[in-house]
């Protein structure tokens, strides 16, 4: 990757990742596919984990032949001993684990009332039992081998906002957000920076129908930007936030969304 060098009167800003390993949770689609290819391009040896090997597998093949490094991991983030056993073939692999992209997600939109326990377990134990396993696994390893590291939850603009038919997930981003803050404020003296992106709507598999009907594409009119998000706009922050570019950001809550979140009301 490059440097981005200015003037003499300004830093060096560097985004990129080379000799870094980086773990990437639900990477066998949309953003955690993306983000995998996008940190391998910027040096990082990624590991990428989810429950669907097939896709890992192919996703592998593809960073190696762009001549990136890659492992795939059989992971369920909702289960301690799956996580703990793809950590453990990261570090045998590649090392210590020393950037950490927690991005699997799922959602069962319905409203309050129609609800069930069912869901909640699906949507809570994903999202934030799940999100917290995994960076939890991944801190005490930064910990013990005196690495440090970054981690990157993938929040969601429904933690900050909510809408109709996604209150066990508003809720679960939310729970997000504020583990993202408590690590960063407990791992912070171990040289671990914790923050969390929260995308606006992009379109991937947990939502394409939607945004193929008549509705999604309404709805999205309506928002300030008039458009879903596109992947690549989410590199910038990404890389940002996963390399020494962002070294004194802890803690931070960033929105990548459009504008969606100041909409009028
Ligand atoms: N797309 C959006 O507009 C949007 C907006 C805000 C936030 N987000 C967040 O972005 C993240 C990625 O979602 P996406 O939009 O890319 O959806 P997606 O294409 O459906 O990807 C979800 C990923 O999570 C993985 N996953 C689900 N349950 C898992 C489990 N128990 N263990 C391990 N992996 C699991 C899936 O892999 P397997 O099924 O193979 O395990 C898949 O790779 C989620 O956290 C989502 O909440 C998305």
């Amino acid at each position: 990757m490059r440097h981005l060098v200015d003037n003499e009167n300004l830093e060096t800003t560097n985004f990129n990742l080379a000799g870094k390993v980086a773990l990437v949770t639900g990477a066998s689609s949309g953003f955690g596919e993306h983000f995998a290819r996008v940190l391998a391009a910027a040096g990082a040896r990624v590991v990428v984990g989810a429950r669907r090997e097939d896709r890992l597998q192919s996703l592998v093949s593809s960073i190696i032949s762009d001549g990136g490094e890659a492992l795939a991991v059989a992971m369920d983030v909702t289960n301690a001993a799956s996580v703990a056993a793809a950590f453990d073939q990261a570090e045998a692999a590649f090392g210590t684990v020393n950037v950490l992209v927690n991005n699997a997600g799922v959602a069962a939109p319905k409203t309050v009332h129609k609800t069930t326990e069912a869901d909640w377990d699906f949507v809570v134990n994903t999202n934030l039992k799940g999100a917290w396993l995994v960076a939890a696994e991944a801190a005490r390893r930064m910990v013990s081998a005196n690495s440090g590291g970054v981690i990157v939850n993938i929040a969601s603009v429904l933690g900050l906002a909510t809408s109709t038919g996604h209150g066990i997930y508003s809720a679960s981003k939310a729970g997000v957000i504020q583990l993202t803050k408590h690590m960063a404020l407990e791992l912070a003296n171990k040289n671990i920076r914790s923050n969390a992106i929260c995308p606006g709507y992009f379109k991937t598999e947990m939502n394409g129908e939607y945004f193929d009907s008549d509705a999604g594409k309404a709805y999205i009119e309506s928002t300030p930007s008039g458009r879903l998000g596109q992947m690549q706009e989410m590199d910038g922050p990404l890389l940002l936030l996963a390399s020494d570019a962002g070294s004194f950001m802890n803690g931070a809550i960033v929105p990548v969304d459009g504008g969606h979140l100041v909409m009028s009301i």
